[in-house]
């Protein structure tokens, strides 16, 4: 659509051409653009509806919340079944490649309350439960930060909805103790990228499944999709010490902690 909007300007300008000599009777032609501002002529040429969805990534394919409930959970189901590594892969791609059409707008909102007494302030609340997910929103404050914690036995489809955050995935490297062990163990970064609106991350139950949010000066709003493979045992916080013990390989010394 962009596309479109820059040809129809620069069809709708005006040209003009400009010939001069050069040297020996070589003639060099410049062509001119007289351009009209981009957006008064796509505000005259593209109807406002078009340019909002433009702004949202909308396009045909774009779906609403009841629409990507009703086509989303008979597949999940099945693929629910398998709760191999490549099983929840499949499973968890799917239900993104689903998300990655959601028209956001739809997205109805949870009601949320305080999470613990984190400062700057986190904000959850339940938006939908069914089977095989169940959907969490997720409010943080401008440059709050979420701890990492893992997701025993659970995938997580993570879609940003407006602002911007850090987002860091882990993975236990070996044997990690109890929860309530102060033993240290080892982990490694397999993700760091940013979360926003429209763009997604993922977590299996095999694979990144520790995450921590670094938020931005504008705070971030989202939902999580999370669904168990296994037995729901609960989940715990963890400190990641800043510097890795391999900075090549990403690992860093990690110890469980309450919250
Ligand atoms: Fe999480």
């Amino acid at each position: 659509m962009i596309k479109d909007i820059f040809k129809s300007v620069r069809l709708l300008s005006s040209e003009k051409t400009e010939k001069t000599e050069f040297k020996s009777g070589v003639i060099i032609e410049r062509r001119h653009f007289l351009w009209l501002p981009v957006f008064a002529v796509a505000a005259l040429t593209v109807p406002r509806n078009v340019l909002a969805a433009e702004n949202l990534n909308l396009t045909a394919g774009s779906i609403n919340w009841d629409d990507f409930l009703k086509e989303c959970l008979p597949k999940a189901v099945e693929l629910h079944k398998d709760s191999t590594a490549q099983g929840q892969d499949a499973y968890l791609f799917w239900i993104a490649s689903m998300a990655a059409r959601l028209n956001l707008m739809t997205v109805p909102n949870a009601k949320l309350g305080k999470f613990k007494d984190l400062n700057p302030p986190v904000e959850f609340g339940i938006g939908y439960r069914g089977v095989p997910f169940f959907i969490v929103e997720w409010k943080m404050s401008p440059n709050a930060y979420f701890p990492p914690h893992n997701h025993p036995n659970a995938s997580v489809c993570t879609i940003g909805l407006e602002g911007e955050a850090r987002i860091r995935n882990f993975e236990i490297v070996g044997n990690a103790p109890e929860f309530s062990s102060a033993a240290k163990f080892s982990v490694r970064e397999t993700h760091h990228g940013i979360i926003s609106a429209g763009r997604i991350n993922v977590l299996s139950a095999k694979r990144d499944n520790i995450h921590t949010f670094q938020v931005g000066k504008d705070g971030a709003r989202g939902i999580d999709i999370s669904t168990y493979h296994g037995e729901n045992i609960g989940f715990s916080f963890l400190d990641i010490q800043e510097k890795p013990t391999d900075a090549e390989k990403k690992l860093f010394e990690a110890n469980w902690r309450k919250l």
